[in-house]
């Protein structure tokens, strides 16, 4: 069987180890299910990315849809970052650590009256708007609020991000963004929109896209659209690409961000403007891993399923997106057989498995595997279907053991419930 292993999360010694960690250690203290998240890759990460594009103009607003653990979020602020939120409680959560809120974005393809509100209230960088009615929305309640909202449209490239269907966001059939006739129009209607100044251009293709030449198509669309808008006296500060940078889950290739930055850097200079990034994935999706126990092997004809303690409630990803996680022992023995088998949750749903069919090392009841690849669209994902309790989120640093979140308790999940 193939082990994943990455620079802050891998064997010694046969133990799986998260920075200066064993993961064994973790769950004998926290129990399973038992998110772990690795700080030093996010930084690494983080410094990657700003590095690959030292040579110009740009801000990073971490998005954190992709991970919202308070400690999380501020890991990558206290490094210079800003955030992309998604909706109020998102707004919330990023104005609960050391972001300042100009250093917010505010994105979502339905905002409503609350959010737009909230936003200018908390003076956020800038809003990004995804339909005309929006933008009139936006410019009525700034007018209330007698502010001067800035603005940025989010414009939908028509561009086919090769991705999962479910996660492409930049083609006309999806919901997302304006498009690029209407965009045009709304900026050229900027003077009915007194309470507006458009400050922006915005797109974001998709996630999880592993080649380079959907964003060159997008972003080359989206100059020629800054630059007729210039021509026009319009000058836009903030250029936005969104994110969508893909990662390695199992054998694809994606690029680096070296190599994305060297292709990509030219068309950005040409702009004259600051270029801003939306990265999630990228930042954390290989710096966690979901922990949890083996409770039953079992076998329906020819057919082997392992049954573990966490499910689709704490991991959504392969339920929804036929999403590949590797899945590997926590303590790897030796002389074991490879088997064939589902590994499945214990929710009461088919679609509750981590795996199917996989190659992985004979299990016994009470060992522990790592689902690999679990700091992205995971936690954040987690709900308490079959009243089951979210799990905690442990950061390791070093040899550092910080409780990020505790686990939820039965409690939590009766918060305010009355029988009537
Ligand atoms: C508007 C926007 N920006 C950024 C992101 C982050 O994408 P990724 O995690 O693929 O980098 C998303 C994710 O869907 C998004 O919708």
């Amino acid at each position: 069987m193939n082990y994943f292993e990455t620079e802050f999360i891998h064997y010694k010694n046969n133990q799986l180890y998260v920075e200066e960690v064993p993961a064994e250690e973790l769950v004998k203290k926290f129990g399973t299910p038992l998110y772990v998240y690795s700080r030093n890759h996010f930084i690494n990460q983080y410094k990657k990315f700003d590095s690959a594009f030292k040579e110009i103009d740009h801000q990073i607003f971490f998005a954190m849809k992709s991970n919202f653990n308070l400690s999380v979020i501020d890991t990558f602020v206290k490094l210079g970052s800003g955030v992309d939120v998604n909706s109020e409680g998102e707004l919330f959560r990023a104005l609960k650590t050391n972001v300042s809120s100009n250093k917010i974005i505010l994105t979502g393809v339905g905002k409503t009256k609350n959010e737009i509100r909230l936003g200018l209230e908390k003076n956020v960088l800038m809003i990004k708007a995804e339909c005309e009615e929006e933008v009139e929305l936006i410019n009525k309640i700034a007018g209330e609020m007698n502010q001067v909202a800035s603005v940025a449209l989010r414009v939908n490239p028509d561009v086919d991000a090769q991705t999962h269907p479910y996660i492409s966001t930049g083609l006309s059939k999806n919901k997302f963004g304006i498009d690029t006739e209407t965009a045009m129009s709304i900026y050229r209607r900027r003077n009915q929109f007194r309470n507006i100044q458009f400050t922006g251009i915005d797109m974001h293709i998709g996630s999880q896209i592993t080649s380079i030449d959907p964003f060159l198509e997008a972003i080359s669309k989206m100059s020629e659209m800054y630059f007729t808008l210039k021509s026009e006296k319009l000058k836009l500060k903030h250029f936005d690409i969104g994110g969508g940078i893909g990662v390695e889950y199992n054998s694809e290739k994606s690029f680096s961000i070296e190599e994305f930055a060297s292709k990509t850097i030219s068309l950005f200079k040409k702009l004259d403007c600051k270029i801003l990034f939306e990265p999630g994935r990228f930042l954390t999706a290989n710096g966690g891993i979901l922990l949890t126990e083996v409770l039953y092997n079992k076998r329906n004809g020819n057919k082997k399923f392992i049954i573990v303690d966490s499910a689709m409630n704490d991991l959504l990803r392969p339920t929804i997106y036929q999403a590949y996680h590797h899945i590997q022992p926590v303590l790897k023995f030796e002389n074991r057989e490879i088997q064939t088998a589902d590994i499945v949750g214990p929710v009461c749903e088919t679609g509750d498995y981590f795996a199917r069919d996989r190659e992985i090392s004979e299990t016994k009841s009470g060992e522990y595997l790592a689902v690999m690849s679990a700091g992205a669209y995971a936690m954040t994902m987690a709900s308490n279907y079959n009243a089951r309790r979210r799990a905690p989120e442990i950061i390791i640093d070093g040899e550092q053991i910080i409780i990020a979140r505790s686990r939820e308790t039965f409690e939590h999940l009766l918060w305010d419930e009355k029988i009537i």
